[in-house]
């Protein structure tokens, strides 16, 4: 097992203010980041995510905004930090595409695969989606001759010599890492979904604009006329602060969470930019599914944007995680309404476990016993957290609200009120208490701030009931 590891996000456009189905991945890389800072200690984990900023997308909303482009994305990209942090994301760096170390970095990747023959200039004629921010062959675009992604969006044509990298000769190579898990691709799906499209062969991808065309990025060290292209840059991004964190290189544990529109980016792409500038690949790129909004997909366009923060306004921090850890797309696309969010509240914080909570404390309380705060050590690595090697934090919560159940019978079965004997009534509340505080130990991965709440009610000697954690919303 490697010693550290390295937690990474995508991170986002700066085009517009982030919604939910994007944070969805903040929450779940921050999950996995609380539980290896438990489990390896605090110094062998780093965190990161932020903002892509360069590139047509953001510059057109600059424009549309009358904004100069860094006013543009330096506003959005505060604003997202503010939505991020309102889910108490503990990420170790926000980083920025447009901060300075990003910038050099950039440039001086871009310079070593140029060195090792990688790179070299020639005309690029065809089709570009700036939404995707990618270049599109027809076989990509719908009968209408428009992007399957952004049906809405115009598409480009494209005519401009560009600088070209030599993916196709990293198909074997890909092939290789990707098949036998040196580069682990997860879910299991998503790995034969990448290898099936190797097997159509890649072909080489310009890694320059013109800036008479896009003059908003990072000027290609070799071409003052060129900005680098807008993923090329961004990938380095996990680059930029893992290396110069110590965190790029053989003890570490290299894992990128990205959504599944972006895979092909993080299995195909950026491993043969890593492979050509001469540094190791990362060890796994975990594919999460997509929130869609009763059925619908997140857009502007649509009106049906929710942002984390109106959210966490209306349900509270917590129980925004926790529905999301539960319900989310962790494999697959997942259906989402502010209903569902009710019901889970009610069904399963308000009751299943803020009720067990209240109802334990006031007959701890009653009881006028002394708890002696025992050695409740968590396994971290024990069979309750198995699931996570495969990031199914969805699976290791619904064992957890097992137990609580289990503990709701256990109250129900030996009806402390009713107890008679001192030493029974001792012993039945004794072992609900502990198994309270292992769950507030448990739950520290995913709602941090309730598992403080209730070790700070259930911690001390002597047990007080205390406020209602989640009261039931009508
Ligand atoms: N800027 C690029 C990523 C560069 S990473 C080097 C980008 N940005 S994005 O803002 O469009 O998306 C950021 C992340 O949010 C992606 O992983 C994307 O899949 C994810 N999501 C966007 N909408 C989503 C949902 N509705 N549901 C879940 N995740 C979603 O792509």
């Amino acid at each position: 097992m490697k010693k550290k590891i390295l937690i990474t996000t995508a991170i986002d456009y700066t085009n517009d203010v982030i919604h939910v189905g994007h944070a969805y991945e903040k929450i779940l890389a921050d999950c996995i980041a609380r539980y290896e800072r438990l489990s390896l200690g605090k110094e062998a984990v780093y965190y990161t995510t932020g903002t892509d900023e360069h590139g047509t997308t953001n510059q057109k909303a600059a424009e549309e905004r009358g904004l100069s482009p860094m006013d543009h994305v330096t506003d959005i990209s505060q604003e997202n930090r503010k939505q991020i942090d309102a889910l108490n994301i503990s990420y170790d760096r926000f980083i920025r595409t447009t901060d300075a170390d990003h910038k050099k970095f950039s440039a001086e990747f871009f310079e070593k695969s140029l060195k090792n023959g990688d790179i070299y200039k020639d005309k690029y004629a065809g089709f570009y989606c700036e939404g995707c921010e990618a270049h599109k062959t027809l076989t990509e675009l719908n009968e209408y001759g428009q992007c399957f992604v952004h049906p809405t969006r115009k598409i480009q044509r494209l005519d401009e010599e560009n600088y070209f990298f030599k993916w196709s000769e990293y198909e074997d190579f890909l092939k290789e890492k990707i098949s036998s898990d040196e580069l682990r691709v997860r879910p299991q799906g998503k790995k034969a979904e990448m290898l099936a499209f190797l097997e159509h062969g890649l072909r080489d991808i310009t890694v320059t604009r013109p800036k008479y065309k896009v003059s908003w990025g990072i000027t290609a060290p070799n071409d003052e006329e060129q900005v680098i292209y807008v993923w090329f840059d961004a990938l380095i991004n996990y680059l930029t602060e893992g290396s110069q964190k110590g965190f790029w290189d053989e003890d570490t544990k290299i894992v990128h969470f990205v959504g599944k529109d972006i895979a092909r980016w993080h299995t195909l792409l950026w491993p043969a930019m890593l492979e050509s500038a001469g540094y190791r690949l990362p060890d796994e790129v975990y594919v999460h599914g997509f929130i869609n909004l009763e059925g619908q997909k997140i857009s502007k366009s649509l009106g049906n944007v929710i942002r984390p923060t109106d959210l966490v306004a209306q349900f509270g921090v917590d129980s925004v995680r926790y529905f999301l850890l539960k319900y989310g797309p962790i494999t697959e696309d997942s259906v989402f309404s502010l209903k569902q969010i009710k019901e889970v509240y009610n069904g399963e914080l308000a009751n299943g476990l803020g009720n067990t909570i209240s109802r334990v404390a006031a007959l701890a309380q009653k009881s006028g016993f002394d708890f002696p705060v025992g050695d409740e050590n968590v396994d971290w690595q024990g069979a309750l957290f198995e699931p996570l090697k495969e990031y199914r934090v969805d699976k290791v919560l619904q064992s957890i609200w097992i137990l609580l159940a289990d503990l709701d019978k256990h109250i129900n079965k030996n009806e402390p009120w009713a107890i008679k004997t001192e030493e029974k009534l001792r012993e039945v509340l004794t072992h609900e208490v502990s198994e309270l505080r292992k769950v507030a130990k448990y739950i520290k991965p995913f709602i941090p701030d309730t598992a403080q709440k209730i070790e700070q009610q259930f911690g001390k000697v002597k047990i007080t009931a205390g406020e209602m954690l989640f009261p039931r919303l009508d």
